[in-house]
């Protein structure tokens, strides 16, 4: 049987605070299949985003590793997609530079630029952005650039994808946008995705399981399945069935939310 695109494997990370070492990360394992759409969902400050940068090589673990496909990867970079949490687009290169580039980059698109400049084109629309591709980030707000940000990461090649609140600067209605085109690619091309996401409607709706993180240091405090069948559309959000997971999902965070340091 194939190993599955991601392993962390009792992960553990401090960081250096007024002289002090704080825990952030206490012996985290999780993964994610491949092919799989897996959540993480904590409260505010537990540590995810320190996760996703151990994941891509950003930060190393004080313990633990981090496997891909079987290997171990700990501290390598450029193997994974990786959308941070706050967009970071080079301020000199227009959009459409910023969402190809990571094609360049990883060179393993052998298509012509033409046709790449024409996805690009294309998923920028999508994404409500078309008419913007030569122009520079700065004249885009907030949740205009997280959505460019999103579309290079879904324009990278690698096959795991990881988002870290990918749609958290968005309206209601955007957001649902999408988390729908998302969720369509994703059907369609089955990456392995991992989401972080303050959203337990947004990690129920696309995910095929997740992850509940405790406060710090964050611990693993359970995983669920979730049941729905795919394709999954809206409607399911208000079913019986969804509701009754949010609420096991949301009364586990409460339990498990220490009160703010
Ligand atoms: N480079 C760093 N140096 C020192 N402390 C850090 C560093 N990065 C993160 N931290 C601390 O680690 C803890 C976890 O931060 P992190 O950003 O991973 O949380 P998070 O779960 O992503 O929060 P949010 O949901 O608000 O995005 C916080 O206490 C933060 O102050
Ligand atoms: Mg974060």
């Amino acid at each position: 049987m194939a190993a599955p695109k991601l392993e962390v494997d009792r992960i553990g990370k401090s960081f250096l605070r007024d002289g002090r070492q704080h825990r952030v990360l206490d012996d985290i394992t999780l993964s994610v299949g491949q092919g799989e759409f897996v959540s993480l969902v904590g409260p505010s400050g537990s540590g995810k985003s320190t996760l996703l940068q151990l994941i891509g090589g950003l930060l190393l673990p004080d313990s633990g590793g981090i496997r891909i496909d079987g290997e171990t990867v700990t501290g390598r970079k450029g193997l994974i997609s990786y959308m941070p949490q706050q967009p970071a687009l080079f301020p000199w290169f227009t959009i459409e530079e910023n969402v190809t580039m990571a094609l360049d980059i990883a060179g393993g698109a052998k298509r012509s630029r033409q046709a790449l400049r024409e996805q690009a084109h294309e998923w920028l629309a999508r994404a409500g952005l078309g008419g913007y591709e030569r122009q520079y980030p700065r004249v885009l707000s907030g949740g205009m650039q997280q959505r460019a940000s999103f579309v290079r990461a879904m324009l990278s090649p690698q096959e795991l994808i990881c988002l870290d609140e990918p749609f958290g600067a968005l309206d209601a209605l955007t957001r649902l946008h999408m988390q729908q085109w998302l969720l369509g690619l994703w059907e369609r091309h089955r990456r392995s995705v991992l989401l972080v996401t303050h959203s337990i409607d947004e990690a129920i709706y696309l995910s095929d399981r997740i992850y509940v993180l405790s406060s710090s240091p964050a611990r693993v405090v359970r995983q669920f399945a979730v049941p729905f069948p795919r394709p999954r559309d809206e409607k399911m959000l208000h079913s019986e069935a969804f509701l009754q997971l949010k609420q096991d999902i949301y009364g586990l965070l409460k339990r498990n939310e220490d009160a703010y340091e």
